[in-house]
């Protein structure tokens, strides 16, 4: 008898086509949004769960599904998912990393450009037939050679858009609970801060954190004021990371220059005061969107689920 796997939302295509032939497939919703209660409904008689960041997979889904062997989540990010409790049952969690680094990384830099250059004002000036002809201070933004970026984590996506970030001419401060080795340090052309320091040096700051206890609200009120009223704050992580009470008001006081997000506090809800703002880039968390990218971390998430089920160790265990 093939396992019995529940798929909380649709992969792309070839992925779920492939699945469908190897495990006894439930299709939870077409939508993006399934409610918990159908969550914990549908999983009881399941062995293996393939799921998305916006599905939480806390102890009460975990608790409807004794014979659960794997949570495969299509996401780098499990914040979703209460990891220690699945462990704690004997249920392996994996997740999608490395696969979706370097389209997370372009996003970035696409977001720093858009932001800096202030690339979506100047579409919608042109859009709404404003454009008459060449002036000397038409939409100025700021200049990337020469300036300081600061990121905040530093692990695969950090390290990929510092990659990214030195070929603009942008020298490297980061911050991470793990630092480098000087020699590594060097060859990647970083230098370590505490946070603060960070904070109050940095012309961009970009946040590649994962979402945890440590990091829910890293950047808060008190940490607005250290930044530089220049400053540009970018987010393509997890939105909790930020506080974005703090963060309209920072934007709204001018106390940062501006921001670019792929990711919100309350998703996919946008605070109403984001929407009204001219110096915020909105994105709708695409940073891994790309075919390329997408297809892989479906095939990879599929595989993860298989492997477990199958009592094998998956390629991309969460230890
Ligand atoms: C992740 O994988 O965690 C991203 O947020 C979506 O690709």
């Amino acid at each position: 008898m093939k396992p019995k796997v529940l798929l909380t939302h649709p992969l792309l295509k070839e992925a779920m086509d492939y699945l469908a032939t190897q495990v006894d497939l439930e299709l939870a919703t077409e939508n993006m949004l399934l409610p918990k209660e159908e969550l914990v409904a549908r999983i009881t008689d399941k062995d293996g769960l393939l799921c998305f960041l916006t599905d939480p997979v806390d102890r009460e889904v975990i608790d409807a599904a004794p014979s659960l062997k794997i949570i495969s989540n299509c996401a780098v990010g499990v914040n979703n998912i209460d990891v220690a409790y699945a462990r704690s049952k004997g249920i392996l969690v994996t997740n999608t990393p490395e696969v979706l680094t370097e389209a997370t990384a372009d996003l970035t830099m696409a977001l720093i450009l858009a932001v800096t250059r202030r690339i979506v004002e100047a579409d919608e000036f042109c859009r709404q037939k404003l454009f008459r002809g060449w002036k000397i201070d038409l939409f100025l933004g700021q200049e990337l050679g020469g300036k300081t970026l600061g990121l905040i984590g530093f692990g695969r996506i950090g390290r990929a858009v510092a990659r990214r970030a030195r070929a603009f001419g942008l020298n490297l401060i980061y911050y991470d609970p793990n630092r480098l080795s000087l020699e590594e340090e060097k060859q990647i052309q970083a230098s370590y801060r505490e946070l603060d320091e960070l904070l109050a040096e940095a012309d961009i700051i970009s946040i590649h954190a994962p979402l945890n206890h440590q990091t829910y609200h890293l950047i808060s009120a008190e940490k607005f004021r250290l930044m530089k009223n220049t400053a540009v704050l970018i987010n393509v992580a997890r939105g909790p990371i930020v506080e974005e009470k703090a963060l309209v008001e920072a934007l709204e006081n001018g106390r940062i220059w501006a921001a670019g997000l792929d990711v919100y506090e309350h998703e996919p809800e946008i605070d109403l005061r984001l929407l009204k703002l001219k110096n915020v880039v909105l994105l709708p968390h695409i940073g891994s969107a790309t075919y390329e990218t997408r297809k892989k971390m479906c095939f990879l998430a599929v595989e993860n689920l298989l492997r477990g089920l199958r009592g094998e160790k998956p390629l991309s265990l969460v230890e």
